[in-house]
């Protein structure tokens, strides 16, 4: 068989059975179209044209393509692509950019046929593609910006940039990610690497009697297979609690589908995969746990050595059933929220490499020294024996931050003495990485005659599946978050979260914030009608303001942004028919009593080169701009110069990327270390400068977890983020905008800025009454992506940002983290919209649209 490829003529044998995708990949290292969810033909990654038709690669046999002519983004004309490439660095249309080569591709071949499309046609277009990171907006933005260019003929010269906080910087690498050169952990091989896989548990719950590896052990190129009892170190993984074993091993239970049994090295991936589903195990299955109710039941067996509830967050201020007593009004009602996958368009993957004296990973995580802190235990090795690189991660929104299978290469690299690459299928993807928690929210909310909240008594029950993750720290968010943007002066909220047989839930954008929301705005509705309130007014009455307290009882002393972005969008609310209003609050910071801390280095490399040195992850969100940003307008070197990179060997410690710290962390941090850098350039050129080094930290240590103040004052997090969002429907229902106001203290780059939130409103719309992972007996009712629910470009109604920007006292330049609270109004902002519409209150998500009853 022949196929041509970008010109080029290709062989392949008869007998082969690979889709157009991997051999694309695997014998012509062409890395523009990329695996996001093969063999599920959904996400549109693998894009590809063959035969003049736009093709999903991985559903296309190589058989199928053979005798036709295939053309990936590599063989387009090289000023298309420049063309692209510029259009989208203007256009802010790539965020993580793992979605973005397979969309270039097809929207390159919609060009060739319409220079001028309309929004609608590139929509339409889209329709074959999945991104979860930008809503589509800017991409659409981006592509019109690029049929310009290229209808101009010429591309201007790029302009000159001075990269300082406030301008509209390009984002860091984006020419690279958007005509696919962007190297993904998939992307990158090493001489003598091998193939892993992983055999994961068919049963949720099940003891384990006996696994036999020798049917995987007698097919050919099949290196070896490793057991729990393989594991020199410490077999037990968690960020917080390690509860999570790195395999099963016999005679233990499993507690979930995505528990590992075995994992298999061999010469190529499809060995490897076919070898991990020959091992022959048995099990005694046994009754899961399926839900909260079962797993709190008294004779309930116990998943875990202390039981089978995880945590209980408390947070009380004031009296809250005598003051719910004396109310004039008060509404009760339980909400409920659903479990639901990140989607991140980039399946986890893992390459490591043994060292003289360790393993080098190259890993795609939301925390590369936690990662060297487990990897390091789990193979009994120091953390200087253990080194963790990050290389571009393709999504993240929480759901890697946890391991997954970066201990499996790192064991099977260290104990073969080669370098062994892992990568997950969409469906082992589905199956393993912890979720958004569904919550069960119970609430009562009073008010007075007057319309002002006076109490809020709530119960939450959070199902935390399998392992703890990071689930006690959801919940306990939830519960701060439970008043949400206003004064509610007496609390009694009362947050748990329990283990069950389910997929394990853990971080995901919003982090307990969202569900909180999605229960008190939906209540505060509720209670305007009660009341007959103006359902603007009440939000604006009792709004968080400076010296306003929030559930915890933390003093805001400045910069509360609520009434400010609640008056940016009253005008369309009054406007509006069919609207629905929420607002949002969220922490930036972990806080709750744990230290907030970021270091930074400034290398001065060569006369036109300056490194910036950190430890957060960038996954689409920015943080690797906002560092350079930091660092020009602190120092006034040109952006052309500075590179950022992240690996721990460069010993600039922190935590997790999560709680939208990054810019705040990495921004003071980044301030502290050009303070003697900005000296130095006033005398010395930065060719006088090679070699020199600048070192920042900035720590945040005087937060409390609730209720546990030292001094007396609650302080849980060392700053919040704001926002109002408004939902607007047309006569049929429909949504016919959005608009969402937001409080980012400063915005630091407005295109990065508005794509956060279009990204996040995108994914709140989807929460709102698209999106689901339901579960049944443990077992997951589907693993295909299509199923997940997320929208399509054609699917997401116009998105309005509006940022308003009150400062933070802690922020650098008065910047608060923006990367979470797109989505916290989002759900009850639609839920509300819909109540206006029809009447119905629905209190449950995913909700039925009006135009779907
Ligand atoms: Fe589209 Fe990240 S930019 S998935």
């Amino acid at each position: 068989m022949r196929l041509e490829v970008n010109g080029r003529g290709h062989e392949l044998t008869e007998d082969d059975e690979r889709s157009l995708l991997e051999v694309l990949r695997e014998d012509l290292d062409l890395r523009s179209p990329k695996d996001g969810c093969s063999p599920q033909a959904t996400c549109g990654c693998c894009a590809v044209e063959l035969d003049g038709k736009v093709v999903y690669a991985c559903a296309t046999s190589a058989g199928k393509a053979a005798g036709k002519s295939v053309r990936t983004l590599e063989g387009f004309d090289e000023r298309v692509r420049a063309a692209f490439a510029a259009g989208f660095a203007e256009g802010g249309g790539s965020q993580c950019g793992f979605c973005i080569p397979g969309i270039v591709l097809r929207s390159a071949c919609l060009l060739e046929q319409n220079a001028s499309p309309t929004r609608e046609e590139i929509e339409r277009e889209l329709r074959f593609h999945l991104c979860r990171c930008t809503g589509y907006k800017k991409i659409v933005d981006s592509v019109q910006h690029t049929a310009a260019l290229l209808r101009d003929g010429q591309l201007p010269p790029e302009a000159k940039r001075s990269g300082r906080v406030g301008t509209r910087e390009p984002k860091v690498g984006v020419r690279e990610a958007v005509l696919g050169r962007q190297q993904y952990v998939a992307d990158r091989s090493l001489p003598g690497m091998l193939h892993g896989a992983l055999r994961l548990s068919d049963h949720p719950r099940a003891r384990v009697l006996s696994i036999d590896v020798a049917p995987a052990l007698a097919l050919e190129g099949v290196e070896r297979v490793f057991l729990a009892g393989d594991v020199p170190g410490e077999r037990h993984l968690g960020l917080i609690v390690s509860d999570w074993p790195l395999m099963v091993e016999v005679g233990e239970e499993t507690r979930f589908v995505g528990d590992v049994l075995a994992c298999v090295a061999a010469v190529d991936r499809r060995t490897a995969r076919r070898a991990a589903a020959a091992i022959a195990v048995e099990l005694e299955e046994l009754e899961p746990l399926a839900t909260v109710d079962q797993a709190l039941a008294p004779d309930a067996p116990q998943l875990h050595p202390g039981g089978n509830l995880l945590s209980t967050s408390i947070v009380r201020q004031g009296d809250a059933e005598a003051a719910l007593a004396g109310c004039a009004f008060v509404h009760e009602g339980t909400y409920t929220t659903q479990r639901i996958e990140h989607a991140y368009m980039e399946p986890e993957a893992a390459l490591a490499e043994p060292t003289a004296d360790g393993v080098r990973v190259l890993s795609q995580s939301q925390g590369v020294y936690e990662d060297r802190k487990q990897i390091a235990r789990l193979l009994g090795l120091t953390e200087a024996q253990t080194v963790i690189e990050l290389v571009p991660n393709g999504g993240g929104f929480g759901g890697k931050e946890d391991l997954s299978v970066q201990g499996h290469a790192a064991l099977m690299a260290r104990l073969l003495g080669r370098p062994v690459h892992v990568e997950l299928s969409r469906e082992e993807s589905i199956r393993m990485h912890p979720k958004r928690h569904p919550l069960r929210m119970h609430y009562r909310l009073g008010c007075d005659a007057d319309g002002m909240l006076v109490a809020l008594h709530a119960r939450i029950d959070g199902d935390t599946g399998a392992y703890a993750s990071v689930g006690m720290k959801v919940l306990e968010r939830a519960a701060g978050h439970a008043t949400g943007a206003y004064t509610v002066p007496h609390t009694d909220i009362v947050a748990q979260a329990v283990y069950t047989n389910n997929v394990p839930c853990g971080a995901m954008r919003g982090f307990g914030a969202n569900q909180a929301a999605f229960a008190l705005e939906c209540a505060v509705d509720e209670l305007c009608a009660l009341g007959g309130f103006d359902r603007w007014q009440f939000r604006w009455d009792n709004a968080l303001v400076d010296g306003g307290r929030t559930a915890t009882g933390q003093r805001l002393s400045e910069g509360v942004g609520v009434r400010t972005t609640l008056e940016a969008v009253e005008a369309e609310f009054r406007a509006a028919r069919f609207a629905g209003l929420a607002c949002g609050l969220k922490n930036t910071g972990i806080g709750n009593g744990m230290p907030d801390s970021g270091t930074a280095r400034v290398v001065i490399r060569a006369a036109d080169r300056v490194e910036v040195h950190h430890g957060w992850t960038e996954m689409g969100q920015g943080v690797d701009t906002m560092a350079l940003q930091t660092l020009c307008e602190e120092t006034g070197i040109d952006p052309q110069l500075v590179v950022v990179r992240t690996r721990t060997d460069d010993e600039t410690p922190c935590g997790m990327t999560t709680a939208s710290r990054g810019t705040s962390l990495v921004g003071n941090a980044l301030i502290e270390a050009c303070k003697d850098l900005r000296r130095d350039l006033v005398d010395h050129t930065l060719a006088e400068l090679v070699g020199r080094e600048y070192h920042g930290e900035w720590t945040c240590d005087w937060t409390n977890k609730p209720g546990k103040s030292r001094t007396g004052e609650e302080v849980t997090h060392y700053s919040y983020s704001y926002a109002t969002q408004l939902v607007v429907l047309d006569e049929a229902g429909a949504i016919e905008k959005v608009i969402a106001a937001h409080d980012a203290g400063k915005i630091m780059n407005p295109t990065l800025f508005e794509g956060q939130i279009e990204g996040s409103v995108h994914m709140g719309l989807g929460y709102a009454y698209s999106e689901d992972l339901p579960m049944e007996d443990g077992q997951l009712a589907s693993t295909k992506l299509r199923a997940c629910g997320v929208l399509r470009a054609h699917e997401t109604p116009p998105i309005t940002v509006i940022g308003v920007e009150c400062p933070d006292e802690h922020g650098p330049y008065g910047a608060k983290g923006v990367g979470e609270i797109g989505l916290v109004p989002t759900a009850p902002a639609v839920a509300n919209a819909f109540w206006a519409f029809d009447g119905e209150r629905r209190r449950a998500l995913p909700m039925q649209p009006p135009w779907k009853s």
